[in-house]
């Protein structure tokens, strides 16, 4: 493995003129005015940004790519998306899944995105999705860590076999119980829903991730459970709620007890800004409601708060590039997140946050990390969010695996100096 001498690059903590020594896949050493060891390959980072790579802690990669099979959603919400992915499920070939799935990572990649957690339907039972992602993980692994998550999508009670094929899914190697306790059939099955699921999480020793309340209904109040359940059976730290959009049309009353509930429970929380603010809201007229959950409370409240991309060209949503930097610049703007410290939160949310919330060792910046990292044409995280910076160099335990050429551009406008300037590059 080649040694990496990366010199002069900014950290998102705001410390500039720092030089990075990577050796064997690791960092071996950080900090200003260090020297290049004989034969390391010398990278001059001339002042950007430094960052670890980003972190999706919410994507489907069963279904990317697959927009407009066999239709496209007409309604935009996000019932007509799950019935539209029951038309298509049926006609699923594995091949193609995977196919899609490695063009997606290649995607991904050239964005900086390193490490994702996908939810992966169980209810077909076939479970080709599952046994294509489990191949699809395998072949990634020298560059994206992919952790899957069984998901059932029809609801683990209210789908016949679901919860057979669930355990299945775990069987074979998928890492992480799912659940979708607001599309069972009733709010107590819901709730029957997050218990049976936990409790299988705690005998199997796996994480938990379920789509919770993904609706606007203020009354849909799984995360609750789900936060009880999670302190009963201790498991405070390796839980998540995805979606929690309902959060965002609770009382605030209610909401002044449920956040504190959470954090004393340890439960992660996931955003998904792009998702969120064009699923959510359909049943509105005006004024229509935002949809995402209550990104600045958590995250004040000491919840660890990532964002996901959660779909790209899918049956949900038809756009999307695997840029995590769009992710955040969406979030920011739909939680109002503009102060500096707001701007910072939601690189985090990106980067720091979800890597917590998928438990990755060895993330991050300091010795002893593998050398995993993205140089981005920008001089902080606020600016890189604004610009959705450049991707210059992706680095995977210290093989670098993407390189751009800075993005700029040429001006020659009539009554003015003739400029070159990379502030232009979006
Ligand atoms: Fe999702």
């Amino acid at each position: 493995m080649a040694t990496v001498f990366l010199r002069g690059a900014t950290l998102p903590d705001g410390r500039t003129g720092q030089d990075v020594l990577c050796e064997a896949g690791r960092i071996v050493a950080v900090g200003p005015a260090l020297s290049a060891p004989p034969g390391a390959e010398v990278i001059d980072a001339q002042g950007w940004l430094l960052s670890p790579p980003f972190v999706d802690a919410h994507f489907h990669m069963d279904a990317t790519l697959s927009h407009g099979l066999p239709r496209v959603n007409a309604s935009g919400t996000l019932l007509e998306g799950i019935a539209l992915w029951g038309e298509l499920k049926p006609t699923l070939v594995q091949d193609a899944i995977v196919e899609r799935a490695l063009q997606y990572c290649d995607w991904a990649v050239a964005k900086g995105l390193l490490a994702i957690r996908t939810h992966v339907d169980v209810c077909d039972d076939r479970l080709l999705a599952v046994e294509a992602l489990l191949q699809v993980k395998q072949q990634v692994r020298p560059y994206v860590d992919l952790q899957l998550v069984a998901f059932p999508q029809d609801g683990v009670l209210r789908s016949p076999g679901a919860l057979a094929n669930l355990k299945r899914a775990l069987d074979m190697g998928v890492d992480v119980v799912g659940g979708i306790p607001h599309f069972e059939r009733t709010m107590q099955e819901g709730a029957d829903s997050v218990k049976l699921l936990c409790e299988l999480a705690a005998e199997r020793g796996r994480p938990v991730d379920m789509h919770c309340d993904e609706t606007d209904d203020p009354m849909s109040r799984h995360i609750e459970t789900l936060a009880f359940h999670t302190h009963r059976l201790g498991l405070q730290g390796r839980v998540t709620g995805s979606h929690l959009t309902s959060m965002h049309s609770m009382d605030n009353y209610y909401v002044s007890k449920l956040i504190p509930l959470m954090a004393e429970a340890g439960v992660h929380a996931v955003a998904n800004p792009l998702i969120n603010i064009t699923l959510q809201g359909r049943h509105d007229s005006y004024p229509k409601r935002r949809g995402m959950t209550r990104v600045p409370e958590l995250m004040a409240a000491g919840v660890t708060v990532g964002f996901g991309h959660d779909c790209v060209m899918d049956p949900w949503y038809s756009l999307g590039s695997g840029d995590m930097l769009e992710v955040a610049h969406m979030g920011l703007h739909v939680a109002q997140m503009t102060s500096l410290a707001g701007q910072q939160a939601c690189f985090d949310a990106v980067t720091v946050n979800s890597a917590r919330i998928l438990g990755l060792q060895g993330y991050g910046l300091v010795p002893g990390c593998r050398a995993d990292f993205v140089l981005l044409q920008a001089r902080s995280p606020a600016e890189a969010i604004r610009l959705r910076a450049q991707r210059l160099l992706v680095v995977r335990a210290g093989e670098v695996l993407v390189r751009c050429a800075p993005a700029t551009a040429e001006l020659r406008l009539p009554g003015r100096p003739a400029t070159v300037d990379w502030t232009l590059q979006r």
